[in-house]
């Protein structure tokens, strides 16, 4: 589980003055918004008989545990005890765990881990989050984390898995042998190669005849790939936030941006934008599980074979290993 990072939750605007349930590294969270606009995020657990927070209901800024009535403030202390007299002390181990948020490019953030290191470690900053018209899901399935994490930046798997729904214009790969231009970061992995576009005549009506669809790959460590295409001045960005929601279930959010794309028809351009995405993600997900359920059943006796192409994933997951001993 890789902890002390920020993991994204939700859009800002989404989150409410309403309890919100989440499962973020086999943790059960609550997240609301206070009247105030702050955030708050703590466990979901009542520690008087120990059931979920949230089979509870807010009052302003306090959860009210749905069982008995204990109150607890936004630090996670419990502030109110109904069964008590006036002047009977809270018994100061009457306290449940908070997490650290953050409202950041217009998307509500967690941290998870050590509480403290929270301020020395910022979210990922991707600027278009904040500026962008986007469309998002979440998903949740069972996938090895490394393998998801690499999907959306797997050059070679789009005209073969989406060749139902985007192959067209996120097409073929133009040159052969292709250069990824991979550069290894820091904070991750960066590349950029061209696709031509093979798609049918209304496409090319649209997206062009375009031969050099410029393909923009990165992946922000730890947990955030992008793919981004460019048809003359039109911008297609994909953003995929992984993590491990427990031992067995890996949870991407997918997030679909873009620029110029039906600039005139905005409620149009979400609709089909959002339906292209969730087709794309059930794509990727048949073979993200169908990958999972054989290196279980053959506990991993069955090396991969490898070529020149897998540069890009062979890449990441070298990164990605590295990153994951060091934090170990
Ligand atoms: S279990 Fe929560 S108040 Fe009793
Ligand atoms: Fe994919």
């Amino acid at each position: 589980m890789l902890t002390n990072k920020w993991y994204l939750v939700c859009p800002s605007n989404e989150l409410r003055n309403e309890i919100r349930q989440y499962k973020i590294l086999g943790e059960e969270i609550i997240i609301y918004r206070n009247p105030d606009k702050s955030i708050t995020a703590l466990e979901d657990r009542c520690c008087h008989r120990n059931v979920n927070l949230s089979l509870g209901y807010l009052n302003d800024d306090r959860i009210v545990c749905g069982y008995h009535g204990w109150e607890y403030d936004r630090n996670g202390a419990c502030a109110k005890i109904p069964s008590q007299l006036e002047g009977d002390k809270i018994p100061p181990t009457a306290k449940i765990k908070s997490y650290p948020t953050k409202d950041f490019n217009q998307w509500v953030w967690i941290f998870m881990g050590d509480e403290e290191r929270a301020n020395e470690i910022n979210p990922t900053d991707i600027p278009e989050m904040n500026e962008w018209p986007f469309t998002y899901k979440e998903y949740i399935f069972k996938a090895d984390l490394e393998a998801t994490a690499e999907s959306l930046i797997d050059p070679y798997h789009i005209a073969f898995v989406h060749r139902n729904s985007i192959k067209s214009f996120m097409g073929q790969i133009k040159e052969s042998p292709a250069d990824f231009n991979l550069k290894v970061l820091d904070d991750g992995l960066e590349g950029f190669y061209r696709r031509a576009n093979v798609g049918t005549k209304a496409e090319k009506v649209y997206f062009g005849d375009e031969e050099n669809i410029g393909t923009r790959i990165r992946f922000y460590y730890p947990n955030i790939s992008r793919l981004e295409i460019r048809f003359k001045e039109r911008i297609l960005l994909i953003l995929e936030h992984v993590m491990q929601v427990d031992e067995e279930h890996v949870e991407m959010k997918q997030i679909t941006l873009w620029k110029n794309i039906f600039p005139k028809f905005p409620a149009f351009a979400k609709f089909f934008m959002a339906k292209k995405s969730a087709k794309i993600v059930e794509e990727d997900i048949d073979f993200l599980s169908s990958n999972l359920e054989i290196l279980n059943k053959t506990k991993n006796q069955f090396h991969e074979v490898s070529v020149k192409g897998d540069e890009v994933s062979l890449a990441f997951r070298k990164f990605w290993r590295k990153k994951l001993q060091e934090t170990e």
